[in-house]
């Protein structure tokens, strides 16, 4: 295994929480640690904290922003760790779900204040459907937040996984006074924006009356309770299912205070995984193999409006990839070099020479690629796991001037690859139909239109709130069911039939009276 070395060293993850919980504050405080950046605030948020607007500069402002703060690479005891940035504005939330595809595990931030949040929910029922192991954050520990184990509780009820207790806490808000970590053993005294370091103590005996020095009488004993309580049913973190996704350890803390987040980076050393093998069209492929591939999970456009370029992000899968080698892209089936490959340290690009397993490469495109295409060094197979999710916004495309048809087929077809909006064409009408997850899609679709390719659109809201995929062993019958519903069936962009549902109602009426019929509420990008 030639590139055992570097891959062992590789962890490659991502943040999520649903806006304001804390992403934003955390990644800084592991850039400190990690030393890739020197003073706090050095990370700006990417979240368009308006929403709908017509500002578009501001969101193309914002776009830009996220495009150089997408990757982050930094070391930390002897790791190397790519963080992988995940837009907060639900508006693209479809973005989210396609870097969650990209990275071995997440860290999830929960505020103690609001408990789980919608963007949460979601977020983790990607993460469940490819079993992406979990370390869940607790944060804003000293703001009053819920009961400690009120919200152990709801986080396992609402997002459906198990918890393991990693620290717990010593009350909240203004009497916050610290975390006891069960693993290591040790109380963590909470100090507002200090070096918490010194303020740890190292307590072996929970029955040292140090304890009720340090914390009183009446914290210590109910720390002793907890943590009794806490063992007796959790025990010691069994790795192996938080690797398979079965189990989530928790730790509280403060992002904004760096507090308990060390203690966090410090297990994610220790237990999150390093990159995984990955399933594929034809097979599984080993992060050791010799040979390279990799698949596109983002594209960015329009770094630079005058030259109306692209980054494909890539991310490594096998083997290494390097510059000016000759790729195949697989479904293009065609050979193509890199010579600008960026790697994506914090601060600046700089043009790599190599990537390895886990490493995110973001490549210069000119319209070569869409989300889910593959490179290989001569096999032919795409990664599986890539999934499109059914929108929530569904509106008819209009052309506001015929004479630029054609500028507008490319443009909705271009940036429909780059995954701004999904295309469905209905069955006999012809009538392209754009669904989106947020409405400020729509705009920034109307807006790339008329600026990157001169086609003046306009929208027509429709009817529907849920695209299904169908599926049928019976290909006669689900004819029958596109041709009967022909007024809410479309095919996608591969030419998939879909479903548009008008609500609710309608899909479960359908679903129940079609059982030969399989509704789908994602698809495979292969
Ligand atoms: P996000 O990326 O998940 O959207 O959240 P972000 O880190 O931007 O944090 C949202 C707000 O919560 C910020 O305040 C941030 O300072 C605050 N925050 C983060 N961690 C903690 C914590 O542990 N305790 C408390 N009390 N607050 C925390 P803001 O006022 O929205 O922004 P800013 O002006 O402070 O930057």
């Amino acid at each position: 295994m030639k590139y055992e070395k570097e891959i062992n060293r590789r962890k490659s993850f991502a943040i999520i929480s649903h806006p304001d919980a804390g992403k934003t504050t955390l990644t800084e405080k592991f850039l400190l640690f990690g030393g890739a950046i020197q003073t706090a605030g050095a990370v700006k948020s990417n979240k368009i904290k308006k929403h709908a607007t017509s500002d578009f500069m501001e969101i193309e402002r914002q776009r830009g922003i996220s495009v150089a703060t997408s990757v982050m690479t930094f070391e930390y005891e002897g790791f190397l760790i790519n963080l992988l940035d995940t837009p907060g504005h639900k508006d693209f939330a479809e973005d989210t779900y396609r870097t969650l595809t990209a990275v071995d595990s997440v860290v999830l931030v929960v505020d103690s204040v609001n408990g789980v949040e919608d963007q949460t929910r979601r977020l983790m029922e990607v993460c469940r459907m490819r079993d992406t192991p979990v370390i869940v954050f607790i944060n804003k520990m000293d703001r009053d937040g819920k009961n400690r184990f009120d919200l152990l509780e709801e986080i396992e009820k609402e997002l459906n996984i198990s918890l393991h207790p990693m620290t717990l806490p010593i009350n909240s808000g203004k009497d916050f006074k610290g975390v006891y970590n069960l693993h290591e053993k040790n109380l963590l005294l909470f100090a507002a924006n200090t070096k918490t370091e010194d303020a740890s103590a190292i307590i072996e005996d929970l029955n040292d009356a140090i304890l009720d020095k340090k914390i009183g009488e009446n914290d210590a004993t109910i720390l002793r309770e907890d943590v009794e309580l806490v063992d007796g049913v959790y025990g010691e973190l069994n790795v192996k299912d938080y690797l398979k996704g079965k189990v989530a350890p928790v730790f509280f803390g403060s992002a904004v205070n760096n507090f308990g987040v060390k203690e966090m980076l410090d297990t994610f050393i220790r237990i999150a995984p390093t990159p995984r093998n990955r399933e594929t069209t034809v097979r599984e492929v080993a992060a050791e193999e010799d040979k390279f591939s990799g698949f596109v999970f983002k594209i960015h456009a329009n770094l630079d409006p005058k030259h109306r370029d692209r980054i494909a992000f890539l991310r490594v899968c096998s083997g290494k990839f390097e510059r000016n080698k000759y790729y195949k892209h697989v479904r293009l089936e065609k050979d193509i070099r890199f010579s600008n490959p960026y790697s994506f340290l914090a601060r600046s690009k700089d043009i790599i020479e190599d990537a390895y397993p886990g490493d995110v490469v973001g490549l210069f495109d000119t319209g070569n690629f869409k989300i889910g295409d593959t490179l290989t060094e001569g096999e032919r197979f795409y990664f599986t796991g890539i999934p499109s999710f059914s929108p929530e916004i569904f509106k008819e495309l209009v052309n506001k001037d015929p004479m630029k048809t054609k500028q507008m087929e490319k443009g909705i077809s271009q940036l429909t690859d780059e995954g701004v909006a999904q295309l469905f064409t209905q069955f006999g009408g012809n009538k392209k139909i754009i669904g989106c997850v947020g409405e400020l899609q729509f705009e920034v679709i109307q807006y790339r239109l008329l600026q990157e390719y001169g086609a003046a659109v306009e929208f027509r809201t429709l009817p529907f709130y849920k695209a299904c995929w169908l599926t049928s062993t019976d290909n006669k019958k689900l004819e029958e069911f596109l041709r009967f519903k022909q007024q809410n069936s479309a095919e996608d962009k591969d030419g998939n039939p879909v479903y548009l549902a008008q609500s609710e109602w309608f899909l479960n009426t359908e679903i129940s009276n079609n059982p030969d019929i399989q509704f789908h509420f994602t698809s495979e990008i292969h």
